[in-house]
């Protein structure tokens, strides 16, 4: 496989859906690439919220944890966007290129303006920050200054995929061939886990369960999830389980079928979570306490980031050297 990229917004504490969704399929997906690039999308973050030691925060969170499950500093690069000025550089660049009406049609603004033309606002950008509007080619500059080819996201990503290609083939029409094409790579065959009320697992929704909960937590927010009230000796379904589905993200296709037989066999709601924690507990606890082992240690991961960050500064300046020269930014006497 080729060179991939992918960007984890750092704007809440990792939970088991980030988990199952992203760090799981991404550390395997990673493994078969020729390149690889992580990165801590910590400018996003500031499109999301507006607390600073939410962002701070999250950064380390979100490092940790991938640290923790096994990513390899040595084999992947691992950074910060914000510490890589040329993908800022590059986002003005990118600017000039885009149309307005590209990000008139992106799905999250789409979705803002609607909001206000719901609650029937006159001035349908109100409360909509420029960097809202402009997100996707924040977006497009992360992949495009690396040369990416597979971009491996969230199906609600998928658009902003398809808008860094338009992105890319206007820039390439206008100034010539400069950026690869990237291709979005969406995981259909990865179950999506849903929050413990069974809809989107999500920090607003208050339905999340912490990656790193410690293993009373971890019981307690699964205890939580949503059942029927069905009584210990009936049978229950696994279709439509919300309970079912956390069991089909973390078992093995042979402990799967054991779970299903636990269903049709009427075990008890109550044993049936125990079950649960206990798979979730044995997959999550090796990494559990290197994830501490980071938080504690903050300046490890920092060290780990410079690394990443000094390796990818240098082919970032060398693609943003190549764009500066195409689009008339040079020396005065340089050719
Ligand atoms: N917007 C992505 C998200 O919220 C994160 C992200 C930022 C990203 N830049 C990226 C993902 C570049 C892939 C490639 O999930």
């Amino acid at each position: 496989m080729s060179s991939i990229l992918t960007g984890i917004t750092t704007s809440g504490t990792p939970h088991l859906g980030n988990y199952i969704g992203a760090i799981k399929p991404s550390l395997i997906k990673i493994k078969k690439a020729k390149r690889s690039f992580l990165f801590l999308a910590d400018y996003h973050s500031l499109i999301k919220q507006q607390e600073p030691e939410l962002t701070h925060r999250s950064s380390l969170e979100i490092a940790s944890a991938w640290l923790a499950c096994g990513l390899n500093p040595k084999k992947t690069f691992f950074y910060r966007q914000s510490r890589v000025p040329q993908i800022m550089e590059l986002n003005w660049i990118l600017s000039n290129t885009t149309s307005k009406g590209l990000l008139n049609r992106a799905h999250a603004y789409k979705a803002a303006v609607d909001l206000n033309q719901e609650k029937k606002i006159k001035d349908l950008d109100k409360g909509i920050s420029a960097g809202t509007f402009n997100y996707p080619i924040l977006m497009a500059a992360d992949i495009l200054i690396f040369d990416a080819e597979i971009v491996p996201v969230g199906s609600d990503q998928k658009q902003h995929i398809e808008m860094t290609r338009d992105i890319a083939l206007r820039f390439n029409h206008i100034y010539g061939e400069t950026f690869k094409i990237p291709e979005a790579h969406i995981s259909r065959d990865i179950p999506l886990l849903s929050g413990t009320d069974g809809r989107k697992m999500s920090k607003s929704y208050k339905n999340y369960i912490e990656l790193f909960a410690n293993e009373k937590e971890l019981q307690k927010a699964i205890n939580k999830i949503v059942t029927d009230s069905l009584l210990p000796g009936e049978p229950k379904k696994t279709k439509d389980s919300v309970l079912f589905n956390y069991f089909k993200a973390f078992s093995s296709k042979e402990f799967l079928l054991e779970v299903e037989k636990m269903f049709l066999d009427g075990k008890g709601w109550g044993d049936l979570k125990k079950e649960l924690f206990t798979l979730v507990n044995k997959e999550l606890k090796i990494y559990r306490e290197k994830y501490y082992h980071y938080l504690d240690n903050s300046n490890e991961v920092e060290k780990i980031l410079i690394e990443g960050e000094n390796k990818v500064s240098s082919i970032a300046e060398k693609k943003l050297s190549e764009i500066r020269k195409k689009v008339g930014i040079r020396a005065l006497d340089e050719k």
